[in-house]
């Protein structure tokens, strides 16, 4: 079984979804492997480990997906229409294509895998399951970004966040407020309660509510009877009547805390807007925003893909791909559930691929096989 991982090619993109780690359990499960030429350089693996665990290095796309049969990537292939080179066109018609493909904002590539008879498993479509948590990739990824939001909020404060009693007086904690407590938003609060500062948490959904207190985090709550809860756990869209009651109450909140994170998402849908332009006015300036849902829209009214704003002396942190800022870790993460997942589709005995389509994983994270798409509504959402 010939496996190849390419060196991502996507802005921001700092991540590579193999590591010498897992290159040396693909090569004991009888795959073998090529990697591309510096794939993992931006997330500090470099080209001879991999050849030490048992990799060959190709020094050219076309060269590393000669044979493959297998490739796993972090974000979906490049197309002609991103400029450089046409990953798609390179695929191996038949192939196995394992990784982030984006089914909802990159459906458009469904018709360019089934051109070219591609099995395509979208990671992220994996259910919420006990037996899935360890392909996971929203978990692994979504944790380090919540801690990662903390230090770049912590980095850009100017204030210290725990209290500390001096002899020069008294600093007060800092507080923070956390929108959204999915995996993202709990690491956010664990990372800030370790830190010392006082966190306040909202969500829709009031199964949270338990997770934000065993936490340290006190839970905001909307006056309403709705509930945000929709299917696998996940988030829906809300009434007007509630967003108004919500904003009041986040206004309320914000004026009161010195840095904030939005984690807030609903699959398939752009993200929430949950603070407005006047919300960030009524900050103290010297108040840090970090907008984690910045790449699907945006919580933050104003924040920018990979840029940092100034307002009224409120920083919006914007920064793309916040677990590619912690590349070593999430790569390491990431390529587990790679090996994980794989690890189900190989027959140990025969060491060839073997996919059970019966097994509620498969089903949920199949894309598209033998030409056909497999999720027409998830694609077209
Ligand atoms: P996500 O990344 O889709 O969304 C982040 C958070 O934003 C969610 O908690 C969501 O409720 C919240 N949100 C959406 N709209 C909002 C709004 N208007 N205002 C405030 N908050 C809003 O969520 P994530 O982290 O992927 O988790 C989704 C679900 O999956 C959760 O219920 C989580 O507990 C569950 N989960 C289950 C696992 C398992 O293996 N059983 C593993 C990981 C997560």
């Amino acid at each position: 079984m010939y496996l190849a991982v390419l060196k991502e090619k996507r802005p921001y993109e700092t991540r590579v979804a193999a590591t010498p780690e897992t290159v040396k359990k693909l090569s004991a499960l009888g795959f073998e492997v090529v990697i591309e030429k510096g794939a993992g350089e931006a997330s500090h693996y470099p080209d001879d480990h991999y050849e030490t665990a048992g990799a060959k290095v190709a020094a050219t796309p076309e060269k590393t997906l000669e044979k493959a049969q297998v490739i796993l990537k972090v974000q979906p292939p490049m197309t002609k229409m991103d400029g450089g080179v046409d990953e798609i066109k390179l695929l191996p018609e038949g192939a196995l294509l394992l990784g982030m493909l984006q089914p909802y904002t990159k459906a458009a590539l469904i018709d360019e895998y089934n051109k070219r008879k591609i099995t395509a498993f979208a990671l992220e479509l994996a259910p919420r399951i006990s037996r899935a948590q360890a392909i996971d990739v929203l978990s692994s990824q979504s944790s380090l970004a919540g801690y990662r939001a903390v230090i770049e909020a912590a980095n850009a404060f100017q204030r210290a966040f725990p209290m500390m009693m001096t002899a020069a007086g008294t600093i007060a904690p800092a507080r923070v407020l956390i929108l959204g407590a999915g995996v993202a938003g709990l690491q956010a609060l664990a990372t800030a309660r370790r830190l010392g500062a006082i966190v306040s948490v909202f969500d829709v959904r009031t199964a949270a509510k338990e997770q934000v207190e065993s936490l340290g985090g006190s839970f905001i709550e909307v006056d309403s009877q709705e509930s945000g809860e929709a299917r696998g756990g996940y988030a829906k869209e809300m009434s007007q009547d509630y967003k108004e009651r919500q904003a009041a109450k986040i206004k309320e909140v914000i004026q009161k805390s010195d840095i904030v994170i939005t984690t807030a998402l609903i699959p398939g849908k752009p993200a929430p807007q949950l603070i407005t332009s006047d919300m960030v006015r009524v900050m103290k300036p010297g108040s840090v925003i970090v907008d984690l849902a910045v790449e699907s829209g945006g919580n933050c009214e104003g924040s920018v893909v990979g840029e940092v704003v100034e307002k009224n002396g409120v920083k919006l942190l914007g920064y793309a791909n916040m677990p590619g800022r912690l590349a070593t870790d999430a790569s390491a993460v990431y390529a587990r559930n790679l090996l994980n997942l794989l690890t189900l589709c190989v027959d140990k005995a025969s060491k060839s691929l073997k996919i059970n389509w019966d097994d509620e994983i498969i089903q949920a994270i199949v894309l598209t096989h033998e030409g056909k798409a497999c999720q027409e509504k998830k694609g077209a959402a």
